[in-house]
């Protein structure tokens, strides 16, 4: 590849002989820690090194160790590191809900990047919303950008178990519901998931967009599955900031990497990989930021078909050290390109292609990795379902368990529906407040309903959809029941899900008019979910509809209440995609003083 281009962005600040007054006062206040003006005023590249770690981000905390070898391969390669915080996002921590900060943080990158002297970035993820946060925020301002995971902990273990991260809480909370488990034992089965630094070791939101980011081409190959203590995890950040610094000189940014290719092997991926429900709406807001058009039902049209190959929770049984031995990543995209379904041209942050960089991989254990020949599920894929409820909601259909199938859907030619009693709950408060109450009669038959859960209802739309049954249907071993909702899902369970419904209830959505008895009928074949009512029934319904009073507890809320759209077109900030290459469409900000 060429040498540089042109004028380093950097230079602008730190070596303007045109303007020496604003060179001085930029330069001193970073000569003043130590830096020397032969490393700024020399050309060599300025790397941001974006750090998602802190102790209130446990998930991404050891990204503060990592950084050291991405400065490393910085330095190696001839440019200067310079790292700097990121808003904290925890998926696990933060109150109400973690997906309120994505666009928070988002918003905050955009700034760092366009508004100080970097020339690209080293983007660190791990955490579900990290990884898309910074991603999208890198395809706004289209700066050389490049991704490092974290990695996921190592495997879990409980008392000769494998346990893995969320997965275990269901199981967990059903043995405590089922008094199986006490208190104590409860939360010692819990952490036993989470064995180490990293993020979660399932193929949870966090395994899943990473891999995403592989998919894309947005990091290194194989970055993604390597388990956070490992220490192919340090070398990888090594390479990753060494190799950062050649795609500045190379120009090789975002958006020549995030392609409508790209966002499609993204999907290919998602299945094989039986990727976490927030997918969609992640890979569609940075569809969004970049300027590719994604639509919801993309998903389904590309992705539905595609088997599940990878054996890991919560679909299958393996964590993510498993994943890692048996080719991780890599090892699933060369099968792809061998089926055919995979753009092996797509390019990478490497400045290879995809095919280049993953044809010859293949799965080192069958068990762990499948091939097309012997996959663990058929149609791995979202079915996007629409109808009176909503106007779109996904569902993993691949994880109905055959005892789900057995007693609903095997009706000799209506074998792709079922019916349900809708209980509707107001959110995860009612819920769990109203569960187990006995004058619900809630029986097999009832499909459980939560709603106000949306992006501007909850507010961030919060990961509540999959509910239990009451303990009393539990203890008779009925452990799933159909759940809907209009916020997301944690994990997965063997009953059908439909999340993400859009537009969610807090705005009218479908979902607003449903009532506790209400028969619901899901009928796969055409891709529908409706309350049973007739049209002038809902319309009255509808016409007596009032709508939630959302109380904003702080100025954030207000804003992300006013600005953000759906899920199902990646809850951004609806007034965030207009603003594109930014970087080269406005060159530098004007100076500050
Ligand atoms: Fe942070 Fe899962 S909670 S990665
Ligand atoms: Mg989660």
């Amino acid at each position: 590849m060429s040498s540089t281009p042109k004028r380093l962005r950097s230079t602008q600040w730190f070596d303007n002989p045109d303007n020496p007054g604003m060179t001085a006062l930029y330069l001193e206040r970073y000569l003043n820690y130590g830096l020397t003006r032969e490393e700024l005023q020399s050309g060599k590249p300025i790397i941001g090194i974006a750090q998602t770690g802190s102790d209130l981000s446990p998930c991404n905390r050891h990204h503060l160790e990592l950084a050291k070898r991405v400065s490393d391969g910085i330095r190696a390669a001839g440019g200067v590191p310079i790292e700097f915080p990121v808003h904290p996002i925890q998926e696990t921590g933060k109150r109400p809900t973690a997906a309120l900060d994505r666009n928070l943080a988002y918003l905050g990158l955009v700034e760092v990047l366009y508004g100080y002297p970097l020339d690209g970035v080293v983007l660190t993820t791990g955490c579900d919303k990290t990884t898309p946060a910074m991603l999208m925020g890198a395809a706004t301002v289209d700066l050389p950008s490049i991704v490092l995971s974290g990695g996921p902990m190592l495997d879990g273990h409980f008392e000769g178990e494998l346990v893995g991260s969320g997965t275990v809480v269901w199981e967990a909370r059903r043995r405590l519901a089922a008094g199986q488990l006490d208190y104590d034992k409860f939360i010692d089965m819990v952490a036993g998931s989470a064995p180490s630094v990293g993020h979660c070791n399932t193929m949870g939101t966090a395994s899943s967009m990473n891999a995403m980011a592989e998919a894309l081409g947005m990091s290194l190959p194989g970055c993604a599955a390597i388990p956070g203590p490992y220490r192919e995890r340090a070398q990888i950040a090594y390479e990753t900031g060494k190799r950062i610094v050649a795609m500045v000189h190379e120009d090789l940014r975002p958006s020549k990497i995030l392609t409508r290719k790209a966002f499609e092997n993204a999907i290919v991926c998602a299945s094989a990989i039986g990727a976490s429900t927030n997918c969609p709406p992640h890979v569609i807001a940075i569809a969004r930021h970049i300027g590719v058009e994604l639509d919801i039902k993309d998903w389904d049209r590309i992705g539905y078909e595609i088997p599940l190959l990878v054996n890991m929770m919560p679909a299958g049984k393996y964590l993510g050290e498993s994943y890692y031995r048996a080719g991780g990543l890599p090892a699933v995209i060369g099968e792809l390109i061998r089926q055919g379904k995979f753009h092996a041209d797509a390019l990478t942050v490497s400045g290879r292609s995809m095919g280049e960089e993953n044809a010859g991989k293949r799965s080192i254990d069958a068990d762990v990795i499948r091939s097309f020949d012997d996959p663990l599920a058929e149609h791995a894929g979202f079915a996007v379902l629409s109808g009176n409820l909503f106007s779109s909601a996904i569902m993993k259909t691949s994880v109905i368990s055959e005892e789900f199938r057995d007693r609903y859907m095997r009706r000799p030619g209506d074998e792709d529906a079922f019916e349900g009693r809708a209980i509707v709950f107001e959110g995860p408060e009612d819920y769990h407040h109203r569960i187990n109450d006995p004058t619900l009669n809630i029986d097999e038959n009832c499909i459980l309903v939560i709603r106000n859960c949306g992006p501007i209802g909850y507010p961030g739309s919060a990961e509540v959809v999959n509910m239990l049954p009451p303990d009393a249907l539990v203890r008779q071993g009925v452990n799933q029941l159909p759940c809907i909702g209009d916020g997301r899902q944690s994990g997965t369970s063997g009953s059908p899900s439909i999340l993400n419904a859009s537009p969610e209830s807090a705005v009218g959505g479908g979902l607003a008019l449903l009532k506790t008895g209400d028969v619901i009928r899901v009928d796969l074949k055409d891709r529908s979910a409706n309350i049973l009512i007739d049209e002038a029934d809902l319309a009255a319904r509808r016409a007596a509809l009032t709508l939630p009073d959302l109380v904003n507890q702080t100025p954030w809320q207000e804003i992300h209440r006013r600005f953000t759209g759906q899920l199902e077109t990646g809850a951004v900030l609806e007034n965030a995609p207009q603003y594109q290459r930014v970087a080269e469409r406005f060159g530098v900000p004007r100076d500050n003083h």
